[in-house]
């Protein structure tokens, strides 16, 4: 069983503190959705999935916390703690989906019991499903690889960045399982590292076979034919086909591109943004101190000024398809994708 890295229980939340990875394995338990919140912004837990789960609890939490006698007062609150968990993280589109799917839920209620109640099933079962999901879209991708194949993946699009299993780290898991002989590639994905923190533990701790490259390495790998296909995940996926993910996945793409290498999106249904324009979509921007030095260490002149956007943008001509749990789409992403939402229905 690949890493289990939130869930509820006892009316807490328990997740992996991520920031302790791969050094420790550690678990915090919260009881307010204040802490699930700084969690999110501090990259307790990240990862699309992962976070949009995170925000359900959250909000079940606030439900739980909430003193209020009537619906009306629970709502308000709930409202409240909505805004405090959507501003932590811009990008990722399944903060809103989870925080939106329990509100819907909190809204259908009558009494502020029967609300509690409901929130935290609907959270638990959004849980459930993410692994289930998970599992069928890895069943779909499985079938694009090959025995022997090496698959370059970047930042961590696994068990810790969903509930279980993962998405692009499910497809590799599910390949793996079919029997066939798999390795994989993993950039170390500066500046937080969630390639090597997150990506060599996880699948390590899984017995999967796999190499840590510097980011740095992607064309030198890809030049000397060590890599046959690559794998991400993704935090928004556009009607037209544009991936929003971790920066750097457009120098890979790129790079893939360059050398007929198929390169491939893993993600569900609950990461399309079937509204927004890419010019729409905030690229969260973070701190600084996290170009300006590895871990504790620092290694830029003091005063350094730094960009440091979070994600970019993969356009959709870089693309060979976007697994999802109900099936592949493949370009042009146009109709695909939206061939994919109708097989929902
Ligand atoms: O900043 P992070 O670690 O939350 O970024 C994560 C990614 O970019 C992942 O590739 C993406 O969320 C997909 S996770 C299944």
């Amino acid at each position: 069983m690949s890493l289990r890295t939130v869930e509820w229980k006892d009316n807490s939340v328990i997740m992996i503190d991520q920031t302790k990875l791969p050094n420790s394995l550690e678990y915090v338990t919260y009881n307010d959705y204040n802490q699930v919140a700084d969690a999110i912004r501090t990259l307790v837990v990240r990862g699309a999935p992962a976070i949009g789960v995170s925000g359900a609890f959250g909000l079940a939490l606030a439900a739980l916390q909430s003193d209020a006698k009537e619906k009306n007062q629970l709502i308000q609150d709930l409202e409240k703690a909505k805004k405090i968990l959507f501003e932590t993280r811009p990008t990722a589109i399944n903060l809103s989906w989870g925080l939106e799917k329990i509100m819907k839920i909190a809204e259908q209620g009558k009494t502020v019991s029967e609300i509690r109640d409901t929130v935290i099933v609907k959270a638990k079962e959004m849980a459930e499903e993410d692994i289930n999901i998970n599992k069928r879209m890895g069943k779909n991708g499985a079938e694009l690889f090959q025995d022997n194949d090496t698959i370059m993946t970047h930042c961590n699009a696994g068990a810790l960045a969903t509930v279980a299993y993962g998405t692009a780290l499910g497809v590799i898991r599910a390949t793996n399982e079919s029997g066939k002989n798999i390795k994989v590639i993993a950039t170390e994905t500066r500046p937080v590292q969630q390639g090597s923190r997150l990506t060599a533990f996880e699948l390590k701790h899984d017995g999967i076979d796999v190499s840590l490259i510097p980011d740095t390495a992607v064309g030198y790998t890809m030049a000397n034919d060590l890599v046959n296909g690559v794998v991400v995940g993704a935090d928004r996926i556009l009607q037209t086909g544009h991936v929003f993910n971790k920066i750097g996945t457009y120098q890979v793409a790129t790079m893939a591109k360059r050398h007929n290498i198929p390169f491939y999106v893993a993600a569900p249904l609950s990461t399309f943004d079937l509204e927004n324009k890419p010019e729409d979509v905030i690229i969260e921007q973070r701190k600084a101190s996290e170009v300006t030095g590895i871990g504790d260490k620092r290694t830029a002149p003091d005063g350094i000024d730094v960009i440091n956007p979070a994600f970019d943008i993969t356009p959709p001509e870089l693309i060979s398809g976007i697994i999802t749990e109900n099936g592949i789409a493949k370009p042009p992403f146009e109709q695909s994708i939206k061939e994919l939402f109708q097989a929902k229905k």
